[in-house]
C-alpha cells in the first residue's frame, strides 16, 4: 500500500524525523483556514499517489491565506497523471538552501535492503540516474544491521555531502530507516531532503510504501491508512471475505484455486477469447486450498457483481480439497445466491475425486452450469457465452 504524503509525514513526525507543519484540507475554504493558522508562507500540495506533483502545477506557495485559497482552487480538480486531486496538504513554506534526495527500500533481485542518496535532490531521481548516475550514491544495506549512525554516514561519504553536513543528515538517515523498519515498508523516500536557511535538515516530501504482507497480524493499525474512498468497491468487497481478486477490463470472470493455475487460467481464456470477439478475462479470483461453499458464493458473488462480467470459468483442480468439496461448494453457492445469480457459469474440474465431483454437479443439473472436460474446453466455452 502507498502513503499519502501526508500519512507519510505523520508517520515521519511520530519517529521523530524532522518535518514541517501540515494540515490536510479539502476545500479552498478550509485551505484559507489552515494557512490563518500556520502563519506565514505556505505551500499548498495535491494529495495525489503519483510522482512529478510539482511540474503538474500541483503544488503552489502561497504568500497568504487569500493566495492559498486560490491555490487550492487551481489544484482542487486537477487531473495529475490520471489522478484527480480531492484533497490538499497545506504545509507550513521552508525557506531552502538546498534540495538532496534520500531512500531507502526493498531491492528484491540482490535480496537484499537498498539506500538511494544524493546531494542533487528535488529533480526527478529517474531523470538524474539517467544523466548524472556518479551523482546517485547507491549504498547496499545489509538487513541484519540496518541503517546505524556509522552506516548512515558511510551513505552520507558516499553521496558527498560536505563535511560539517555529515552528522546532521546521518542523524535523520538513521531515523528514517527506523520508520522503514518498525513499519515493515519496502519504501521510504524523502525528494526533497532539505537543508533550510537556518541550518536544518528537513524532509519536506514524503513517500513511503507497506508492505501489505505485514498489516494484518504485525501492524493492524495499518488498516486505517488504506484509502477506502478511491478503493474498487468490488477488490474491497473481495478484501474483506479475505479473497485474492484483482479486477480487470474483460468480460469472462475467472475464479481458481492456487495463483498458478489461475494465471494460465487467464491466459487461456485471453487465447480462446480472440475467436469469440476479443473477449477477456474480467478479474484474477485465487479462492486458495479450502474451496468450500461460502469461499466459492463469495467469490461468485464479487465476480457477478461485476456489470461487465457475461461468463464465469471455474477452474478448480482438486489437491487437498477434494473436486466433492469444490462441487458441493458451487451447488451450495449457487442456492445461496438463489436469483443474484443470472449469468452462465463453466465448471471444469480436475483431480482429486473428480468422477464424483462431476457426478454431483450433473445431478444438481442447475439451468446455469456447463460442465467442461478440459481447461481448453472451458476456456472456448466460457469465452463463447461471454461472446454470445
Ligand atoms: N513546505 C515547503 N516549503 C517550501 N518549498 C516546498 C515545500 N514543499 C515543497 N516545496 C518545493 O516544491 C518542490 C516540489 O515539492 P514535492 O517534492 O513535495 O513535490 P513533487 O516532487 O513535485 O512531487 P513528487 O515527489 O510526488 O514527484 C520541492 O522540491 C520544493 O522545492
Ligand atoms: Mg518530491
Amino acid at each position: 500500500m502507498d502513503l499519502y504524503e501526508y500519512q507519510a509525514r505523520d508517520l515521519f513526525e511520530s519517529y521523530g524525523v524532522p518535518v514541517l507543519a501540515g494540515i490536510v484540507a479539502d476545500t479552498p475554504e478550509e485551505v484559507k483556514a489552515a494557512a490563518e493558522k500556520l502563519g506565514g508562507v505556505v505551500v499548498v500540495k495535491a494529495q495525489v499517489k503519483t510522482g512529478g506533483r510539482g511540474k503538474a502545477g500541483g503544488v503552489k506557495v502561497a504568500k497568504n491565506p487569500d493566495e492559498a485559497y486560490e491555490a487550492a482552487k487551481a489544484i482542487l480538480g486537477l487531473d495529475i497523471k490520471g489522478h484527480v486531486v480531492q484533497r490538499v496538504m497545506v504545509a507550513a513554506g521552508a525557506r531552502i538552501a538546498e534540495e538532496y534526495y534520500f531512500s531507502v527500500l526493498l531491492d528484491r533481485a540482490n535480496r537484499s535492503y537498498l539506500s538511494l542518496c544524493s546531494v542533487e535532490g528535488g529533480m526527478e531521481i529517474e531523470q538524474l540516474a539517467v544523466e548524472k548516475p556518479e551523482a546517485l550514491a547507491r549504498v547496499e544495506v545489509d538487513p541484519l544491521r540496518g541503517i546505524d549512525k556509522e552506516k548512515a554516514l558511510e551513505i552520507a561519504r558516499e553521496a558527498n555531502f560536505p563535511e560539517r553536513l555529515l552528522e546532521p543528515v546521518a542523524d535523520v538517515f538513521v531515523k528514517l530507516y527506523e520508520v522503514y523498519k518498525g513499519e515493515d515498508a519496502t519504501l521510504v523516500e524523502v525528494n526533497p531532503l532539505v537543508l533550510t536557511e537556518e541550518g536544518d535538515v528537513i524532509a519536506l516530501d514524503g513517500k513511503v510504501t507497506l508492505d501489505d504482507n505485514a498489516s494484518e497480524i504485525r501492524h493492524p493499525d495499518h488498516e486505517a491508512l488504506a484509502d477506502k474512498a478511491t478503493e474498487d468497491p468490488l477488490e474491497a468487497k473481495a478484501k474483506a471475505a479475505g479473497l485474492n481478486y484483482v479486477k480487470l477490463d474483460g468480460q469472462v470472470g475467472i475464479i481458481g484455486n492456487g495463483a498458478g493455475l489461475v494465471m494460465s487460467t487467464l491466459d487461456v481464456v485471453a487465447y480462446a477469447g480472440e475467436s469469440h470477439g476479443g473477449v477477456k478475462p474480467a478479474n484474477f479470483l485465487d479462492i486458495g486450498g479450502g474451496a468450500n461453499a461460502q469461499v466459492m458464493a463469495s467469490g461468485l458473488d464479487v465476480i457477478l457483481g461485476d456489470e461487465q462480467v457475461k461468463s464465469v470459468f471455474v477452474n478448480v483442480f482438486g489437491g487437498i480439497t477434494s473436486c466433492v468439496a469444490v462441487a458441493e461448494g458451487i451447488v451450495k453457492a449457487l442456492e445461496i445466491l438463489g436469483d443474484s445469480a443470472t449469468k452462465p457459469l463453466v465448471v471444469r474440474l480436475d483431480g482429486n475425486q473428480v468422477d464424483e465431483g462431476r457426478a454431483i454437479l450433473a445431478e444438481a443439473n442447475h439451468p446455469l452450469v456447463t460442465l467442461a472436460a478440459t481447461m481448453d474446453e472451458g476456456a472456448d466455452k466460457a469465452a463463447e457465452l461471454a461472446n454470445a
